[in-house]
């Protein structure tokens, strides 16, 4: 199975550049554009922060863009929230985020799971999204039902995907502070189970580590990538869209590669902020 992975496109419903000079439907624009000789693809998956302002105008950009990648290679287009997504907004227009979900679970508190079968991979997402938080959570609702769905092992395997990432830079504060913050809990769910892969965004950079022996993959964001040849007391963004490309099934499985869009302001500084005043504070637990 082939994924290509897009997260963090920070759609808007207005057009053109953002205060921070990038223009997020030209980075989506230009990434897809770059993706365009990829072949073989089974799906596509973009795990949160489809919009930056919550509003329907960029899901609707979100479903238009991507949707048409999507629908011209006859492959699903999967969306999950992320910290900037609004959950009624993200609904009303992508529904669970999947196109033919063969098992959904919505909470009392709006929260969206939903589970597609690519071949005879089972591709679940998750909604880790605590809302008004930067960092993330799997409440014991979803647990419980990703537990359930766990019960029975697909054909070829499980690829879970949410937002914010279970594993962090050894000492990036700002990681730490922002990632998931009960990966032990999901991890129990998962040990013994045929889950092959988790798939996350939010960071804003390629990231590799495991979760109780289940690898994790973190894709850099669509419209910044985080770089952290910066000083480890400032968040520092700059331009150039990336994606990741996922393969599954071959004999070195997982297959994990990062494609950068050919954006000639690629590297450029976007941003730069002190973490300790910027929106990244540490949890309240
Ligand atoms: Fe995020």
């Amino acid at each position: 199975m082939r994924i290509l992975h897009l997260s963090d496109t920070h759609l808007t419903r207005g057009a053109g550049p953002n205060h921070y000079g990038v223009d997020p439907a030209e980075s989506l624009r230009l990434m897809l554009r770059d993706c365009g000789e990829l072949r073989d693809l089974d799906a596509v998956l973009v795990t949160g922060d489809v919009a930056d302002d919550g509003s329907s105008t960029a899901y609707a950009q979100a479903k238009h863009l991507i949707g048409a990648f999507a629908r011209d290679r006859g492959i699903p287009a999967i969306f999950t929230t992320g910290n900037h997504d609004e959950r009624g907004a993200f609904a009303e227009v992508l529904g669970s985020g999947h196109e033919q979900p063969v098992d959904e679970m919505t909470s009392a508190e709006g929260e969206r799971a939903a589970v597609s079968m690519i071949g005879g991979y089972r591709l679940v997402t998750l909604d880790s999204l605590i809302p008004g938080k930067v960092y993330g959570r799997i409440t014991a609702t979803q647990l419980a039902w990703l537990r359930g769905v766990l019960a029975e092992p697909a054909p070829d395997g499980t690829v879970v995907a949410f937002h914010h990432p279970p594993v962090m830079v050894p000492g990036v504060k700002a990681q730490e502070w922002a990632g998931l913050q009960n990966g032990d809990e999901l991890a129990a769910v998962m040990a013994g189970t045929d889950v092959r892969l988790v798939l996350c965004g939010h960071f804003h950079l390629q990231l590799y580590g495991t979760l109780a022996g289940v690898p994790v993959w973190a894709t850099p964001g669509v419209v910044t990538r985080i770089d952290l040849t910066a000083p480890l007391s400032t968040v520092r963004a700059v331009k150039g869209a990336s994606a990741s490309l996922i393969d599954l099934g071959g004999p070195h499985s997982p297959v994990l590669h990062t494609l950068h869009a050919r954006d000639p302001e690629m590297g450029r500084t976007a941003y730069e902020a002190d973490v300790e005043g910027s929106a990244i504070s540490p949890p309240d637990r």
